[in-house]
């Protein structure tokens, strides 16, 4: 058996009133693998372990299979949970850490048979009879896994499982859980920190942001459509560029993006994208470019769609496989607060005299606690005092490029960029999409 998992304008908040997971919805099909994906801090496991029991829905209804959840106990749930730290019992065997859930299950019972299958699967026969400090790290998540499924569980969840591994243990084990969950067919709710494991596990997959979605869709559709700025820089590698534009859409001549000494300019006649930039006109914008969206190469070179910038070489990355180049463009960053960290900790918000009840003045500090601005036009450098750097003079340039390691280029080269207009991301001044319009997918017209 297999579940629906349903969220309704679900919230978390722990003492002192500060909602860490703010009206969360969500339906999870019976089977699905949904990934929970964001930063540190944004709410992941508390959200697990509310669906898991482990912790109190403080407002909102989880549904399972369509009944009301929230007060059932974590034994009545039938779910089994995956943490990073493995979490086996040291004092038992891998075998009796599989059982130990069935044993609890149905104590008459001999779970020997199940136990044997499962190892089977996992193929960890030969740890059967090994102490969890005689497993490695790998190893031991396998059964810990194993512990999760012999109980043939009517839904997974698990939290960051493979947080602890090597990378290369990790791939692996990623490619085992994929495989694994889908020919359970069990429904599975899966937290991660990182994109790229989120983008190759989800059948769709769920952004987080200070405790708020922002998103949820097919690993496709986050990256070719994101919603907002903070979607767009959170999912892909290389970061998408993000530059700050300003839109120009003259009565009588072609309409541009500068981005600061240079500028876009956007081929006539104008794709109906690119209309749906004329309101910007004289406001400021936020222009994403994937490191797909450009490419090195002489003017000559330019395809229909492709306008050509001019980037000064800063630093290069060789990764092997290929370069990743920085330029300098002369356009401006624009920063996504929150990408890596939790938030920072915010100012204190003044406290009003004898203004509504106790509760109205503790749902106002939570809503000025909560997630604050996709994207900031002006860098903390400029607003606070006791900011040290510019965000721009720590960057080594403003645009990254992929390439091919035989390419041949030196610091402080000026070199021809050519960007394909076609995949140009433009965000408003709030960070949410404008181009695309809704319902394209750009790579899939091709
Ligand atoms: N038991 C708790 N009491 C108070 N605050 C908590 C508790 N657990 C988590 N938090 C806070 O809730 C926020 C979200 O935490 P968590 O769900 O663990 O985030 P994530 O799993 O995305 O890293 C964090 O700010 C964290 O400090
Ligand atoms: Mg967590």
């Amino acid at each position: 058996m297999t579940r629906a998992i349903s969220l309704h304008d679900v919230s978390k908040t722990y003492l002192k009133g500060v909602r860490v997971v703010d009206r969360l919805s969500l339906d999870i099909s019976p089977g699905e693998f949904l990934v929970l994906l964001g930063p540190s801090g944004c709410g992941k496991s508390t959200v697990l372990r509310m669906i898991a029991g482990l912790e109190e829905i403080t407002e909102g209804q989880l549904l399972l299979d369509g009944e009301y959840g929230n007060d059932l106990p974590p034994s009545g749930r039938d779910m089994a949970m995956v943490f990073q730290n493995f979490a086996l019992y040291p004092n038992m065997t891998g075998r009796d850490n599989i059982g130990f859930p069935l044993r609890i299950e149905s104590p008459g019972a001999d779970p020997g048979r199940r136990v044997d299958a499962t190892a089977r699967m996992l193929g960890i026969e030969d740890l059967l009879d090994r102490f969890p400090s005689q497993l490695s790290g790998g190893e031991r998540q396998r059964v810990a896994m194993g512990r999760a499924i012999a109980r043939h569980p009517s839904a997974f969840l698990m939290d960051e499982p493979l947080s602890n591994l090597d990378a290369k243990l990790r791939n692996h084990l990623r490619a085992e859980i994929s495989k694994l969950t889908r020919e359970l067919g069990v429904t599975t709710v899966y937290v991660t920190h990182d994109q790229a494991e989120a983008m190759s596990l989800g059948d769709r997959v769920a952004v987080l942001r200070g405790g708020v979605l922002q998103q949820v869709d097919t690993p496709r559709a986050v990256y070719a459509l994101p919603r907002n700025v903070f979607v767009a820089a959170f999912i892909g590698t290389p970061r998408i560029n993000l530059l700050r534009g300003l839109v120009r859409a003259p009565l009588d001549g072609a309409m541009t993006i500068s981005l600061g000494k240079q500028f876009l300019r956007l081929p006539e006649p104008l794709s109906l994208d690119h209309q749906l930039l004329r309101v910007q006109q004289g406001r400021e914008v936020i222009v994403g470019l994937r490191s797909e969206a450009v490419r090195i190469a002489e003017p000559a070179a330019a395809r229909p769609g492709e306008v050509v910038l001019t980037g000064l070489v800063e630093h290069m990355e060789f990764q092997g496989h290929e370069v990743l180049v920085h330029f300098n463009t002369g356009s401006r960053p624009a920063v996504v607060p929150d990408l890596e960290a939790p938030r920072p900790a915010r100012r204190p918000v003044r406290r009003r005299r004898r203004e509504g009840t106790v509760l109205t003045r503790l749902k106002e500090r939570a809503d000025a606690l909560r997630a604050g601005p996709v994207v900031m036009l002006e860098h903390p450098a400029d607003t606070g005092p006791g900011a040290v750097a510019a965000p721009e003079s720590r960057l080594p340039g403003d645009l990254v490029v992929r390439t091919t390691p035989d390419i041949r280029l030196q610091h402080g080269m000026q070199v021809p960029l050519l960007v394909d207009l076609a995949r140009l991301f433009v965000f408003d001044q709030h960070g949410e999409r404008i181009c695309p319009a809704p319902d394209r997918l750009p790579d899939l017209e091709e």
